[in-house]
């Protein structure tokens, strides 16, 4: 049964939600109108709804199950540690063994330290980079996600009502204190002479420069190798700190994305993947830096602790999941990701549609415009555009496609080239459902 006819199951748990949530929901990024399928379950590359539905999923939870869904390797950790508990108000060698490895792959990640989440982790690597430079500001990319954060999240919501000549300090929601929003200097990405000019203005006020190298909301396109350059010379004579959001990026390399575009930040903040589908974050880098968090000599200058920080559970489970991903399961997510971004890209040729697919490594973004992607702005999507790319992502769903709402998928270790036919069988229609009016228009 469909989930939005009236007798499905997926409906009456939306009628609970709606008692229960305001909007029904707990977690907006995944929410859809008027409400989406509830999931009961999901193995490998597949998910399977209350009403029993098979879907292809290409979320893998926005970027966390690099291996797909209920990975045999990381379920047996979990097993195992179940019997043993989980969690302690002690430590436990099961940090020491995923901390060591994280370590063992980044020749910069000097030192690390968990959180329990993406947001968090990059929360804390902030507070570090102030504590470690006494300064307060700090810069970011427009437009580009790095979680809850207050601080981090300025900036986020930039749209053409307030696109001046230099990106604002754009508030992430009503009642943000102006005095948050002027901690922060936003950048425009992979524009070398006004990021120039904007770092040099702000002087020694700086403590940070946070930066994805590959950000989804500039459709994982990587950020121009002299632009990195030039974020790294500017925060050295500057002062600051480079802090990498790697948080969706670490999947890019052994190494993470510091290796593949081969830049070192000072700090990095992980989430998603190293905790094998468990919730976890880590802040990574520098020892001198990371001593803010304390050691044998001082006492910590930023305290950073949660009642769940390096539970055994997410350390097992990410340890497994790490562990799993060598050389070999990243040159197969590269071909993956090849091959799915080349067919895609054919298929909106012949569906002669203003589409365009984008990304790198195991990521891929389709865009409801054709325009060259290379900053947030050229990124951004009008009301029309987002229309678009809503009934895109709904047409899929209806053929049992899973992408994200915004287009963009993540690809898994587990997956083959013959499981993305689902997705190549169903996209033709998929954009001809979702240009309908454009093609009209033009015919
Ligand atoms: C680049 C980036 N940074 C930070 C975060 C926040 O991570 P979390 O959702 O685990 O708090 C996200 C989440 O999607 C992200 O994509």
């Amino acid at each position: 049964m469909h989930w939005t006819s009236p007798e499905s199951r997926s409906r009456s748990l939306y009628e609970r939600a709606r008692q229960i949530f305001p909007g029904a929901n707990t977690r907006q990024q995944i929410w859809m109108s008027p409400y989406p399928p509830y999931l009961s379950s999901g193995r490998g590359s597949w998910v399977t709804d209350v009403d029993g539905h098979r879907y292809l999923d290409l979320t893998g939870n926005l970027g966390v199950l690099i291996h797909g869904h209920a990975h045999p390797l990381v379920n047996a950790a979990i097993a195992n540690q179940l019997e043993h508990g989980t969690c302690f108000a002690l430590p436990t060698e099961a940090e020491l063994k995923l901390g060591g490895l994280l370590c063992g792959r980044v020749p910069g990640f000097e030192r690390l330290r968990f959180t329990n989440t993406g947001s968090e982790a990059v929360a804390v690597a902030l507070r570090a980079a102030r504590a470690f430079t006494g300064r307060s500001r700090i810069a970011r990319i427009e437009g580009v996600y790095h979680g809850s954060d207050d601080l981090a999240a300025v900036g986020t919501d930039s749209s053409p009502d307030n696109w001046g000549t230099d990106p604002a300090s754009t508030p992430r929601y009503p009642g943000m204190p102006a005095a948050i929003l002027d901690q922060v200097m936003v950048l425009p990405a992979n524009d070398l002479p006004s990021t120039e000019r904007l770092l040099g203005s702000a002087g020694s006020s700086l403590a940070a420069v946070l930066v994805d190298p590959a950000p989804l909301r500039c459709g994982f396109t990587p950020l121009r190798s002299d632009y990195l350059t030039l974020l790294r010379d500017l925060s050295r004579r500057t002062g600051a700190l480079l802090i990498f959001d790697e948080v969706i990026a670490f999947r890019l390399g052994f190494s993470g994305a510091q290796g593949r575009f081969g830049i070192d930040p000072d700090l990095t903040a992980l989430g998603k993947i190293i905790g094998g589908g468990m919730p976890i974050g880590a802040v990574a880098g520098r020892e001198d830096v990371m001593a803010v968090f304390g050691n044998e000599l001082e006492p910590a200058r930023v305290p950073a602790s949660g009642t769940f920080t390096a539970n055994p559970i997410s350390m097992v489970a990410g340890e497994a999941a790490m562990s799993l991903l060598d050389s070999a399961a990243f040159e197969h997510l590269e071909q993956l990701g090849n091959a799915v971004r080349e067919r895609v890209a054919s298929i909106i040729h012949a569906a002669a549609v203003p589409a365009q697919v984008t990304g790198v490594g195991s990521l891929f973004c389709i865009h409801p415009h054709d325009r060259e992607i290379h900053d947030y702005r050229s990124y951004h999507r009008s009301e029309v555009e987002m229309d678009i790319i809503g009934r895109l992502h709904r047409s899929l769903l209806e053929q049992r496609v899973l992408l994200t709402p915004n287009g963009s998928g993540f690809l898994a270790t587990v997956m083959r080239e013959q499981d993305f036919q689902a997705l190549f069988d169903a996209l033709p229609r998929a954009l001809s459902e979702a240009f309908r009016e454009v093609l009209n228009r033009s015919s």
